[in-house]
């Protein structure tokens, strides 16, 4: 069993525990113990969950705490922190601890034989990765999300619940689309960029743009990515 911690104590970081028990329940059915996670907790740079409980599990404190209570053993960590930018920062901070990303992909989401997820992201359940499609490190795609064929997803991106992603699409790094936007087939959309909720988008998608609505039309240009998670759109 591989020692796991997850980081954030919110409602993703919940969700992942609940993902990890449901990988857990999956492998023991399997007989594959060797996938196993063994949950030791959360880390939260937030100091009033220090030493509590959050979804049953115990609250280290913050990363660097964390590191202090499980010194001399190998972890690994799955960044349950939903703003793109706040997640690669956590997780280069954990990396230099040592500790290992994990990949959490829930039983029920279907990755293609040829589909690629790198280290750090998570695939949850009814989502389906196609063929030739590669979801870069410390991705989220959450439920019911559909990645077409030939997509590439970069990392820290983030793909809400229900998106539509068609064939021979790219989404640079660190962008988003809402619950259950669509992309018509081999869009572009750009590094931080925003795809809203219910959307549909086509074409080129610039960088650092929020564009929404049938057919999407640009809302903001040159947004920071923390914004997003500002405007209603965290999800941990
Ligand atoms: C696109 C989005 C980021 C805009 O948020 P915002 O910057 O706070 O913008 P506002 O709410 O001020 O809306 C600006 C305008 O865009 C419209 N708008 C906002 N989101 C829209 C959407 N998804 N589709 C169509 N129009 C939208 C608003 O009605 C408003 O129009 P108005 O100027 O005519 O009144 C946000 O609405 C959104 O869709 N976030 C994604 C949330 C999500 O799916 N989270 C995942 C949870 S797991």
């Amino acid at each position: 069993m591989r020692d796991l911690i997850i980081i954030g104590a919110g409602g993703f970081g919940a969700e992942a525990a609940w993902v990890v028990r449901e990988v857990n329940a999956a492998a023991e059915r399997t007989e594959s113990r060797l996938m196993d996670w063994n949950l030791v907790g959360f880390a939260d740079s937030d100091e009033r969950k220090y030493q509590s409980a959050h979804a049953g599990y115990p609250v280290h404190g913050t990363i660097e705490q964390t590191a202090g209570v499980f010194a001399s053993r190998e972890l690994f960590f799955f960044c349950a922190i939903g703003d793109n930018a706040v997640r690669r920062r956590v997780a280069a901070a954990a990396q230099s601890f040592g500790w290992k990303p994990a990949t959490i992909i829930h039983p029920a989401a279907v990755i293609a034989d040829t589909a690629v997820v790198l280290p750090g992201s998570f695939v949850g359940p009814g989502s389906v990765v196609s063929n030739n499609a590669r979801v870069g490190e410390y991705a989220i795609v959450n439920m019911h999300v559909s990645v077409g064929h030939d997509v590439a997803v970069g990392d820290y991106c983030q793909l809400s619940p229900g998106s539509r992603v068609s064939g021979f699409c790219r989404i640079e790094d660190l962008a988003s689309l809402g619950s259950n936007a669509v992309l018509l087939p081999a869009t572009r959309v750009g590094e931080c960029a925003l795809v809203g909720a219910c959307s549909l988008a086509s074409g080129q998608i610039e960088a650092y743009t929020t564009v929404c609505g049938v057919p999407a039309r640009t809302i903001r240009q040159a947004l920071p990515v923390e914004a997003y998670a500002g405007s209603g759109g965290r999800i941990s």
